[in-house]
């Protein structure tokens, strides 16, 4: 029996069907026109791993107009980084580098303390810490760039309380699943991650501003836009970008660590070894079942792990990305040459990525927004 699609900030689990997604939560797809003015960003876009969003054309409109637009994507730091962790990132980045706007980085430490168990206060500062070092390394511009982390920038508090003033426990209870024996930390994190979504505007005044994140985030996205023209907070509505979930090397719809020794993953920190060992062993093939089957019928692109990740994150060339595609529809090209071609691909990126993120130890604090 095919397992009920679930999608929400808390959980992802049976087939996601993306579509539906749309009709359910009231989205709209990204259209020709949109992905065509952004069809020098990064391939996460191009490509269209993001398909859905809310208002983004009215953000485009804003920066043809000359108004000011920015960015705001957050990371809650529950665990070292993978690359599935990347996704809003590289996003945020391609926007600052392609409409020159300035990007808010929440660090939601309090929301990964309150709803995982087991996971200790001094344990999610420390991961914040080296979270942030790899969100730095991959290259925002220190002058346009805010980070932030809700235990330590403790001026966030004042706007999470007048959001949740604005907010009903009725309606947070099923937005976001709020059952008794959770502890009430759940029921104020909304609140919070809503001031996250609005902090370009408490900071910089009314503007739009867009958030790349997940699908599974979007309630969070809804609840803000519903009280943020609300007399007494007085800013626009939020804009969004919808990415879906890149596979984890099993193959499954989300990257995430169920899995207890991390080898569905690959982690930031993962050595050549390692990444060699994750890829041989666990990495998803489309290719045929036999050499002779796979000559004759070839792979399938559309499910193999390897070629999702060249295609969405590894690969920026579009010509090379092309003839991988032909060769291994077609059969010429062996799993085991695309799944050497993908572990190169991928170390060399993690390579350059430890050298930016021991010189990122350097800029950190131009980084960190203070208290007032
Ligand atoms: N809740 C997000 C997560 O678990 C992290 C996050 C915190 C976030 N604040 C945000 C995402 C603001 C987008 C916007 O991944």
């Amino acid at each position: 029996m095919v397992k009920k699609m679930v999608v929400n900030p808390y959980e992802v689990s049976g087939e996601v069907d993306y579509e539906k997604l749309i009709k359910d939560f009231g989205t709209t797809k990204i259209s020709k026109d949109i992905y065509k003015k952004l069809s020098n960003c990064h391939p996460l876009i191009r490509r269209e791993l993001y398909f859905s969003h809310r208002d983004f054309d009215k953000w485009l409109k804003n920066y043809e107009e000359g108004k000011k637009v920015s960015v705001i994507t957050g990371r809650g730091p529950s665990e070292k980084m993978h690359i599935g962790h990347l996704v809003p990132f590289l996003i945020a980045k391609s926007l600052q580098d392609n409409f020159g706007c300035e990007v808010f980085i929440p660090i939601s430490d309090d929301e990964k303390f309150y709803v995982k168990e087991g996971l200790s206060q001094e344990d999610t500062i420390l991961f914040s810490r080296e979270n942030i070092l790899d969100i730095i390394a991959l290259g925002f511009d220190p002058k346009k760039t805010f980070i932030f982390e809700d235990f330590v920038y403790t001026d966030i508090y004042r706007y999470a309380a007048k959001i949740a003033k604005r907010i009903t426990y009725s309606t947070a209870k099923s937005a976001f699943g709020l059952t008794p024996e959770k502890n009430i930390g759940w029921s104020f994190y909304p609140a919070m991650q809503a001031a996250h979504i609005l902090f370009p505007q408490f900071f910089r005044g009314k503007h739009l501003s867009v958030v790349p994140v997940g699908i599974d985030q979007d309630p969070f996205i809804r609840l803000t836009r519903d009280i943020s023209e609300h007399k007494e907070i007085g800013f626009l509505k939020p804009c969004a970008l919808h990415s879906k979930f890149l596979p984890s090397l099993y193959g499954d719809a989300k990257m995430s660590s169920s899995d207890s020794l991390g080898n569905n993953l690959i982690y930031l920190t993962d050595d050549e070894k390692t990444v060699k060992n994750k890829i041989n062993k666990y990495a998803f093939s489309g290719g045929g079942a036999t050499l002779e089957e796979h000559k004759k019928n070839g792979g399938n692109t559309q499910i193999d792990v390897c070629f999702q990740y060249l295609k969405y994150i590894f690969e920026e060339d579009d010509e090379k990305l092309e003839e991988i595609k032909k060769d291994y529809e077609s059969g010429k090209m062996l799993t085991g040459e695309l799944k050497k071609y993908t572990i190169e691909k991928i170390n060399n990126f993690l390579e350059k990525h430890r050298k930016k993120r021991k010189e990122a130890e350097n800029i950190f604090d131009e980084f960190i927004l203070k208290n007032k």
